[in-house]
């Protein structure tokens, strides 16, 4: 592994030198779909040239296509893995010290520390996942609702699953959490939704928001699409008033246009969670800001996290259907959650700490300095750094 990285690294920089970009991979950390490697350059170089050779650099190293990301101050170069791990939910559930409340779990983030989202606060509310065929959506929505059940009592969260293919949320169906076994046809979604505005009101009136009601919608479009005037304005008064009352939507979109999903604008979707798109134009669409490269992004749950303008790329936490609904079942029979999450106020990311192990954490190469033996960071995860000699 070592060897090919420095293999990588030399030939990143060959390519950078080829058109008179003085570099150096000073580091680089290995992901479970990445390897993300730290460029140092010249304070004048630009941003948008290195952007445009990352075609090149991609070809150079025989990836599929490779982005190149500034995060802080750093420049980075990030690589598909020719071995790309799974993140297994139940591993980063279990590795997790605490959850906070209706906080569903995304993956694990290019630091390997795993990334939850704090549906209550205001700077999230609901989130839209968008991208093309394969890009993960339904298996990440699938692992959201999961870890949502498996951190809260039914009295803190109850879940909608709506399911107009009637496949993808199927193995979550013996959960306890539901408010109504899975919705897959329109005309229950659509009385089902409109049920939830009146809720909604009910709840404003009365000034209560718990249980929290997280609606889960996978295919959103077709749903808008055959639900007609009714489901959306239903749509579109949950995404608007939803939050104060305690309801939260989760949607999957493979287009996110606004042809798509009409009145339900970016502003009611403030946190966006955007998989693999064909083109520069559909990521911005999706992420609602442009320059994210979502359109190197690899699918199957390789995505970015777009919040407050700022993108976070993440490993995809995942959960076969099988292993889904063992999860269900037992939480049903177990008749509580086992996973209570406890305290965690107003975070918008949850960057938790790992209880310990570190199976899935990343590797860091570290070309700066010249430590031959591994290192233990932070408490987040055993890196192995290496000095270039
Ligand atoms: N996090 C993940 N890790 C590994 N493999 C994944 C992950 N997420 C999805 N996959 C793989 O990708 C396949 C497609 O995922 P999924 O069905 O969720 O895509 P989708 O975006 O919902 O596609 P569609 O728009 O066609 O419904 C899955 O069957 C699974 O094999
Ligand atoms: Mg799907």
């Amino acid at each position: 592994m070592r060897e090919q990285l420095e293999l990588q690294a030399n030939q990143i920089e060959l390519v950078l030198a080829s058109h008179k970009i003085p570099s150096r991979v000073v580091g680089g950390t290995v992901t479970p779909l990445n390897v993300r490697f730290e460029l140092a350059m010249r304070m004048d170089t630009r941003l948008a040239q290195l952007k445009g050779l990352s075609e090149e650099i991609a070809l150079s190293l025989h990836a599929p296509s490779c982005r190149v990301v500034r995060d802080n101050g750093a420049l980075n170069i990030e690589v598909p893995r020719t071995d790309p791990l799974r993140v297994a939910l139940l591993d980063v559930c279990r590795r997790l010290a605490f959850a906070p409340p209706c906080s569903p779990v995304l993956g694990l983030d290019e630091r390997g520390t795993p990334l939850l989202l704090n549906l209550p606060s205001p700077d999230v509310a609901h989130v839209l996942i968008s991208g093309t065929t394969g890009s993960g959506k339904t298996a990440l929505a699938r692992s959201m609702a999961l870890s949502l059940a498996l951190h809260n009592a039914q009295r803190q969260v109850q879940i909608v699953l709506v399911d107009p293919k009637g496949h993808g949320f199927a193995p979550l169906a013996a959960l306890p959490h539901l408010l109504c076994p899975p919705v897959t046809t329109v005309v229950e979604a659509t009385s089902r939704l409109t049920r939830l505005t009146q809720e909604m009101e009910r709840r404003d009136s009365e000034g209560v928001n718990l249980p929290r009601l997280v609606v889960f919608i996978d295919e959103l479009a077709d749903l808008l699409m055959m639900g007609g005037k009714e489901m959306e304005y239903a749509l579109t008064r949950l995404s608007q008033r939803g939050r104060e009352a305690g309801v939260h939507l989760v949607a999957c979109t493979q287009k996110p246009t606004v042809a798509v999903i009409g009145s339900l604008t970016k502003a009611n979707f403030p946190a966006r969670i955007v998989g693999s798109v064909t083109s520069p134009e559909e990521a911005r669409t999706a992420a609602g800001i442009s320059g994210t490269g979502a359109e190197r992004l690899q699918g199957r749950g390789d995505f970015l996290l777009i919040h407050k303008g700022q993108a976070t790329r993440f490993a995809a936490a995942y959960i076969s259907g099988e292993e889904a609904s063992r999860e269900a079942l037992q939480l049903r029979t177990a008749g509580a959650c086992h996973m209570a999450g406890r305290g965690g106020a107003g975070l918008v990311l949850q960057q938790a700490k790992w209880r310990g192990g570190a199976s899935q954490a990343p590797r860091s190469l570290d070309r700066s300095n010249n430590c031959g033996s591994p290192a233990q960071s932070a408490g987040v995860a055993v890196r192995e750094a290496f000095g270039r000699g």
